[in-house]
């Protein structure tokens, strides 16, 4: 009876770590911007280099559009000394932030709400990495919101080129890196 028990404790283990093996698999081949794609991640190294392009300073604001696990908010706050504001849609990865936030015991506003209906006008810097249709639908917000001068890094995509203008400028770009910088004029 003991025996039966623990089996099938052991059984339904197996089957739970195949099913997150399944959704890992399935979340790879997920659109960047979805929800269920938690593994599309900037690598740390590169949000170092992206914040370094930037000049990113103690007195900045940052907000991350899609936070995801909040790696780039933790390494602003606690490498950069910025103020961190991430905010994320997922309630999976808001409850991995929180992980990883209180682990590096770092000071990182989290929102979990859609980036649409947060007002972004606090923001000094922001840093993404979404597709370029997500980045395409954000614009009319960044034009409305955001202060003259906020810095824009982009990581792997390009505002597409309509978008571009002299209120856009590509101040600078790292192909190797796949890092875009832009300034709100
Ligand atoms: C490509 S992932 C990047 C995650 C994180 N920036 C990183 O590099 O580790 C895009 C993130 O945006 C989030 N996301 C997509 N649409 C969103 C929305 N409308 N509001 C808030 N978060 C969103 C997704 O849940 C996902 O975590």
């Amino acid at each position: 009876m003991i025996i039966g028990g623990v089996l099938g404790v052991i059984v339904d283990i197996i089957v739970f770590v195949i099913i997150l093996l399944l959704l890992y698999a399935l979340s790879m081949v997920w659109p960047p911007d979805s929800p269920w794609a938690p593994w599309w991640q900037m690598p740390k190294d590169v949000i170092r280099k992206m914040y370094r392009m930037v000049g990113l300073q103690s007195s900045d604001t940052v907000y991350e559009l899609g936070c995801g696990i909040a790696d780039g908010m933790v390494i602003a706050n606690k490498e950069f000394g910025a103020q961190a504001i991430g905010i994320e849609i997922d309630p999976l990865r808001i409850m991995l932030a929180k992980f990883n936030i209180l682990k590096n015991k770092a000071k990182v506003t989290l929102i979990k709400d859609n980036f649409f209906n947060i007002n972004l006008s606090g923001a000094t810097v922001l840093i993404i990495y979404l597709v370029p249709k997500a980045l395409g639908r954000l614009s009319p917000k960044f034009f409305k919101e955001l202060k003259k001068g906020t810095r824009i890094v982009s990581y792997k995509y390009t505002f597409p080129p309509e978008i571009r203008s002299k209120k856009l400028q590509l101040v600078k770009e790292d192909k190797k890196n796949e890092i875009y910088f832009y300034k709100i004029n």
